[in-house]
């Protein structure tokens, strides 16, 4: 008799039971953030628009969801000689903050062309900096010899299974506060927070469509997309500080089978997208966080085929930390 072969279900690095414990866990420490919305970007974008405000998140940034569900889901004597990571900001404010609460030392790798504001942020929380060149090598070697000489445990900024839950709860909390999204547009870079969104999106409602929204002078996720397999680029170049990683071995596989399509623009657009937060929303937002609304605005999603069937789209704005330094001194003139 002929073997019926089983279709095996692809596992991943987080799933919607890890991302609902992620929930329970973080939700003492964590801000439920409100969903904002415009009647003016909803005329200009043709679509119903809802803004998940994780610039208002602890920290400034959705990044303190994951970082909050790894530290807290470690028992005592594992993090007792505290935790160590590398991060252009956001991470390393978020692990810092959530170190502070569980009382453990926080050591944080920051590479020197980090801006200011995310480095004070750091400093607020009680994080302990030592600087790295600003590249992933320099960072993650300088990771590597802190742990050695504190032996403290590395918290991956987005390859790592707690994180993954953790920035999942995103979307248990949008979809809770807004049902019928159709679309979630989700910034990329290392993808833990597009991975987190997705996993719990599509087990909530498969037909849920998430988009990444990637900046086009560091399009590897898009590239990766096209090419079956993860691409590092050489050089990148874009205003966005917090989307200048590379895809890891546990968010690669959600992004490929997950992620419907990737959205690229370009730096002006996400300039625009900034001005329009500012303006018309009325909430500071840093290139990074504002990168859903470019795509959403752009030509590029205009001719997608997601944009036909796109009626009410979750944007995350994922980040608020932005230097104001020079905004600020125009304005003293
Ligand atoms: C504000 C902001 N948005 C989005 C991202 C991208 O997150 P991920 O690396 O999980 O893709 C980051 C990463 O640092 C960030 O700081």
């Amino acid at each position: 008799m002929e073997q019926q072969s089983e279709l095996q279900e692809p596992t991943y690095a987080a799933d919607i039971s890890s991302i609902r414990e992620a929930q329970i866990r973080i939700e003492p420490y964590i801000h439920k953030t409100p969903v904002l919305s415009s009647e003016t970007l909803d005329v200009l974008s043709g679509k119903k628009l809802f803004f998940k405000a994780e610039c208002f998140q602890k920290g400034g940034a959705f990044k303190f969801r994951g970082a909050c569900n790894a530290i807290f889901s470690l028992d005592d004597v594992s993090v007792a000689k505290g935790v160590v990571t590398h991060s252009s900001g956001n991470h390393a404010a978020a692990v810092s903050l959530a170190a502070k609460l569980r009382g453990i030392p926080a050591y944080i790798v920051i590479p020197k062309n980090a801006p200011k504001c995310k480095v004070e942020n750091v400093k607020r929380y009680g994080g302990q900096v030592f600087w790295s060149e600003p590249t992933v090598q320099s960072r993650e070697l300088t990771a590597s010899k802190v742990q050695e000489e504190t032996g403290a445990l590395l918290v991956h900024p987005y390859n790592h299974e707690h994180i993954i839950s953790g920035q999942g709860t995103i979307s248990l909390e949008l979809l809770d506060q807004v049902p019928n999204i159709d679309t979630i547009i989700v910034p990329i870079s290392g993808g833990g927070l597009i991975s987190g969104v997705a996993l719990a999106a599509k087990a909530i409602n498969p037909a849920i469509r998430v988009l990444a929204a990637e900046p086009s002078g560091a399009d590897d996720a898009h590239q990766s997309k096209l090419a079956g397999k993860v691409v590092v680029l050489s050089e990148i170049n874009t205003i966005a500080d917090g989307l200048r990683a590379s895809l890891g071995s546990l968010t690669w596989p959600v992004v490929r089978d997950l992620v419907d399509d990737v959205i690229t623009v370009d730096d002006w657009e996400i300039i625009e997208a900034m001005r329009m937060c500012y303006e018309i929303l009325k909430v500071a937002v840093e290139p990074s966080g504002a990168i859903g609304l470019a795509a959403i605005l752009s030509d590029k999603f205009r001719s997608n085929p997601a944009w036909k069937s796109s009626s009410n789209i979750g944007i995350v704005l994922s980040g608020g930390n932005v230097d104001l330094g020079i905004l600020w001194d125009s304005l003293k003139k």
